[in-house]
Order: C-alpha cells, then sequence, then structure tokens
C-alpha cells in the first residue's frame, strides 16, 4: 500500500453552507470533486494522529464515498476511523459517538431531507469535537481550500470491509466498524422511561413510524418495535435505500403525505412520526391533528421534565428566530432563559456547550437537546411517547390544553423553490431597501410595529451574524419573515415565515392557514413576491 499525492485543479463552486457541501451526486462523483473537498477538510482541522468518526445516511454513492475517505484519513495520518457498519450513521448518532469516544470530530455523508439517488442529491459535512457541525469560520476556511487546492493524499489499497463489525487496519491507521444503533440506543434509555413507554405500547397504544426509507429506520426498528414493544410493522419504509425508495425523506405535511393520510384517515393510530434522510429531523402527527414544529418545541419544553433525563428541569429554551415565539411563553412561565438564534442547527452549540439552554428547535422540524450537538428526530419522538405515557392523554388534548394555557401563535411556512436566483436576490434586496419606511404602516387591518434584518450576536463567543433574515412585526404580536434558503441545490428557495398570536379559546377554533390568511397577504403585497419572482402560491406549506 503506497501513499499517492495527486495533482489537482480548484473547482469553483464549492462553499459550503450551513450544513456542509451539497451538491448534485453527479457533481460529487465527478473527477477530484470529492476528494478535493475532504483534502480541504483534512487541511483545516488537521488529520494527523487524529481520530474520526464516519457513517452516512445511506443513499446513493454513500458506500464508495466511505472507501476513499477512509483512503485519504489514513494518507492524511488519521490514527483511527469509527465507522459505522455499512457505512451507516444517523447524524445525531454521529453525533453521541463523536462525544461518546471523543474522538476529533467526524465526517457525515448526507444531503439530509434532499432525495438520493444517482441523479439527487450528496453532501459532506464535517462536525467538531463536540459533536456539533462546523462553525462558520471552520466552513467558510474550507471553503477557501478548495479554491487554491492543488493536490490530495489518496492511500492505494483495497475496500475496507465495513460489512462486518470489528477492528482492521488501513495502512498505519485503526478502523473499527462499529453497530450504529447500539450506542444510540443505549443514550435513548438514559434519556426516557422505556418502561412506561413499554406499558403504554403493551395497552395497545398503536403507532406508525414512517422512516422515509431513509436512515432511521434500523433505529426506530430496534427502538420502538424490540426495545419498546410496538407492534411490529409500526415501522414503515424502514429500510435505508440508495434512492430512498424514490421518496423525498423529509417529513412534513407534503413529502410524508402518507402518513399524513393515515393519520387524518379512519381507523387512524394514536401516534405518527417520521424522519428525514439523515435522523435529525422529525414531524409528529396526532390522530386527526398535525403538531407544527413550533408547537411540539413548545410542548416538549413544558413537559419535558416528565421524562426521567429532564427531571430536574431545563436551564433555558432556544429557537431560531423563525421559529414561532410558542416556546418563549413556556420559558417565561417556567422562569428560565430563552434564546433567539439565526437558522442553522450550528448557532444552538455555543448556547449547549455552555450550559446555558437544554432544549432547542427549529420551525424546519428540527428538535433536540444537550445529549447530542445535532437535532435528533427520533428523540424528540421518544421524548413525545414518553409525554404521552405518562399523561395518558391523546395528542389533540395535549395541544388545546397547551395552547389553552398558553394562548396560540398560528404558525404556517410557505415555501417558493426553485425561483431564478437573480429574481429572488432582486425580491429581498427591494424589501431591504424599504424596511426603515414601514414602522407605523397600516396593512390588512394591521401596523407594523418594526421592521429589521436579523442580526445576532452570540450570547457566549461575541460572534455576530448579519443579515440574517427580514422580519417584519405587528402591533398585534403577528409577523412575517422572509429569507433565502441556503441549503437548495437548486435556483433560490423563498421561505416565507408567517405568525399569528391569539390568546384563550379563540386559539381552538381555526386552521393555522384561515387564521394567518390577512398575513399571508400583507407579506405578499409588502415583499412583491409574484411582481418579483412570477410565483402567487408556495409550492410547500408546512
Ligand atoms: C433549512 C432549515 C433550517 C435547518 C437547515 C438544515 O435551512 O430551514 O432550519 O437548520 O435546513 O437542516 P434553509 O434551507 O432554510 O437555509
Ligand atoms: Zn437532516
Amino acid at each position: 500500500m503506497s501513499i499517492t499525492t495527486v495533482a489537482t485543479q480548484p473547482i469553483a463552486g464549492q462553499k459550503p453552507g450551513t450544513s456542509g457541501l451539497r451538491k448534485k451526486t453527479p457533481v460529487f462523483m465527478g473527477p477530484h470533486y470529492l476528494e478535493n473537498f475532504v483534502q480541504s477538510i483534512f487541511d483545516v482541522v488537521g488529520a494527523d494522529g487524529k481520530t474520526f468518526v464516519l457513517g452516512g445516511d445511506g443513499r446513493y454513492f454513500n458506500d464508495r464515498a466511505a472507501q476513499v475517505i477512509l483512503r485519504m484519513a489514513a494518507a492524511n495520518g488519521a490514527a483511527r476511523v469509527i465507522v459505522g457498519q455499512g457505512a451507516l450513521l444517523s447524524t445525531p448518532a454521529a453525533s453521541h459517538l463523536i462525544r461518546l469516544n471523543k474522538t476529533d470530530g467526524g465526517i457525515v455523508m448526507s444531503a439530509s431531507h434532499n432525495p438520493g439517488g444517482p441523479h439527487e442529491d450528496f453532501g459532506v459535512k464535517f462536525n467538531m469535537a463536540n459533536g456539533g457541525p462546523a462553525p462558520e469560520g471552520v466552513t467558510e476556511a474550507m471553503f477557501q481550500r478548495t479554491t487554491t487546492i492543488a493536490d490530495y493524499r489518496i492511500l492505494e489499497a483495497h475496500d475496507v470491509d465495513l460489512s462486518s463489525l470489528g477492528r482492521s487496519t488501513l495502512g498505519g491507521m485503526v478502523v473499527d466498524v462499529v453497530d450504529p444503533v447500539s450506542d444510540y440506543a443505549a443514550l435513548m434509555e438514559t434519556l426516557f422511561d422505556f418502561d412506561a413507554i413499554r406499558a403504554l405500547f403493551a395497552g395497545g397504544f398503536r403507532m406508525r413510524m414512517d422512516s422515509m426509507c431513509a436512515i432511521t429506520g434500523p433505529y426506530a426498528v430496534e427502538i420502538l418495535e424490540r426495545r419498546l414493544g410496538a407492534a411490529p410493522g409500526t415501522c414503515v419504509n424502514a429500510q435505508p435505500l440508495p434512492d430512498f425508495g424514490g421518496m423525498h425523506p423529509d417529513p412534513n405535511p407534503t413529502w410524508a403525505k402518507v402518513l399524513m393520510d393515515e393519520m387524518f384517515g379512519e381507523n387512524a393510530p394514536d401516534f405518527g412520526a417520521a424522519s428525514d434522510g439523515d435522523g435529525d429531523r422529525n414531524m409528529v402527527v396526532g390522530r386527526g391533528i398535525y403538531v407544527s414544529p413550533s408547537d411540539s418545541l413548545a410542548i416538549l419544553a413544558a413537559n419535558a421534565h416528565l421524562a426521567k433525563g429532564y427531571k430536574g428541569g431545563l436551564k433555558g429554551v432556544a429557537r431560531s428566530m423563525p421559529t414561532s415565539a410558542a416556546a418563549d411563553r413556556v420559558a417565561d412561565a417556567l422562569g428560565i432563559e430563552k434564546f433567539e438564534t439565526p437558522t442553522g442547527w450550528k448557532f444552538f452549540g455555543n448556547l449547549l456547550d455552555a450550559g446555558r439552554v437544554t432544549i432547542c428547535g427549529e420551525e424546519s422540524f428540527g428538535t433536540g437537546s444537550d445529549h447530542v450537538r445535532e437535532k435528533d428526530g427520533l428523540w424528540a419522538i421518544l421524548l413525545w411517547l414518553n409525554i404521552l405515557a405518562v399523561r395518558g392523554e391523546t395528542v389533540a388534548e395535549i395541544l388545546k390544553g397547551h395552547w389553552l394555557k398558553y394562548g396560540r401563535n398560528y404558525y404556517s411556512r410557505h415555501d417558493f423553490e426553485a425561483i431564478e436566483t437573480a429574481k429572488a436576490d432582486a425580491m429581498m434586496a427591494a424589501l431591504r431597501a424599504k424596511l426603515s419606511d414601514l414602522p407605523g404602516m397600516e396593512i390588512e387591518g394591521m401596523t407594523i410595529s418594526a421592521a429589521d434584518d436579523f442580526a445576532y450576536t452570540d450570547p457566549v463567543d461575541g460572534s455576530v451574524s448579519l443579515k440574517q433574515g427580514v422580519r417584519i412585526l405587528f402591533g398585534d404580536g403577528s409577523r412575517i419573515v422572509l429569507r433565502l434558503s441556503g441549503t437548495g441545490t437548486e435556483g433560490a428557495t423563498l421561505r416565507l415565515y408567517l405568525e399569528r398570536y391569539v390568546a384563550g379559546p379563540a386559539g381552538l377554533d381555526h386552521d393555522a392557514q384561515e387564521a394567518l390568511a390577512p398575513v399571508i397577504r400583507a407579506a405578499h403585497d409588502l415583499a412583491g413576491i409574484a411582481a418579483f419572482t412570477g410565483r402567487d402560491a408556495p409550492n410547500v406549506v408546512t
């Protein structure tokens, strides 16, 4: 076995976004592309003598990419790589393995909730020694490195057998193939009352878990069916497939429509849940009732003390800016700190590391806690199950009880995908230019009280993030937020976030879209969405 230094040329446009680098699979499979990015990672974080975790969500090219990354890690002097069997690991499980084994970080192969397959998306992200996504300074340095890279190092060697557990060596590097599920499942047992949940299932409680042919299948079958006694067949689409069976593994009412139909149909189970490609997102649904992620975060925060891992209470709660303020009301009632961060899980990392917050969440179906440094789909689903088991109420009863107590933040996100980038940029620029004129303006019977472009100063390290999204606030507590996605791979995606607060029983009366109608009209008027983008309706509504 010999180490080869391969001459390469920088490839334009390798800018990692908020969650690593995502590109169309053929781009990643193109000459030197994956290699350039992986070498840039090692050049920035250093590989010599280090230990890393490696795994991915099983999408097309996952297996080949893992072999390349292993050979490059060996050539760059890494001491040891811990790999999930079959090169599989969910994002939260990878985060846990990094922390459990005190490694120097990890590489996760995933494009999260984006479809997978030969013509779909692939991605690579680096997580730091704390288990969390690399911060902006690090991803920026990786990007800069890809623009100047002249060669990469790779070991000439046969494939490592990743199909069986155990230790082998690759050049001078140790490769440990580990079960992707067992350590993660053990962690869940420390946080939740498995006996209570087992009793719930034993009492006839029925659940549907849709893993959307992505990574959480093996985790869900082991934890829900084997350890917790959910009926066999509770978990569907539980086999990770390279093309996710053609599904779009994004757990929301649009893409998890089959689950939604079942939950709203006759003989619906008591509880439904879905997770995304790499297992960090979740959607929960009750029988005949959808739980918005913002409400889910608030309810989990309000009830977390019912699970043994959180019985001492929460240190604080953090939500991303576009997430509804429902969680803030819970934090206020609990008398704990609350934080509003820019979009992207990495902004929670410092708060978690500093012990300022225990639970965090985003409106984009992401919830998690200080047990790892990523959002965690199955964790949220298990916390819901724990709460349902202890309270003995239905999802609908818990949701309505919450709204009656705290008031309801009607909430929805409208996505306009694959808009021409120039048009989306022009729209945002025009909106930003008129923000200072908006306060005091009346529209749809509401008065604008403030408008700004969200800026965030990290309370832990003082770093500043500017231009994180336009916020338009109204006197009655309603709110409009607009920002462009940082994770799309085709054109631009405009995300329009809509919120309206109603206290008391009135908050039980309406469908969210109906309650938000005036806010939606105001948003279209103020931003001129149709005029700029040619689109008058979103293609995904959550
Ligand atoms: C989206 C979500 C965001 C999440 C990110 C990674 O980013 O909106 O909340 O952290 O995916 O899962 P966006 O495409 O909006 O930049
Ligand atoms: Zn994901």
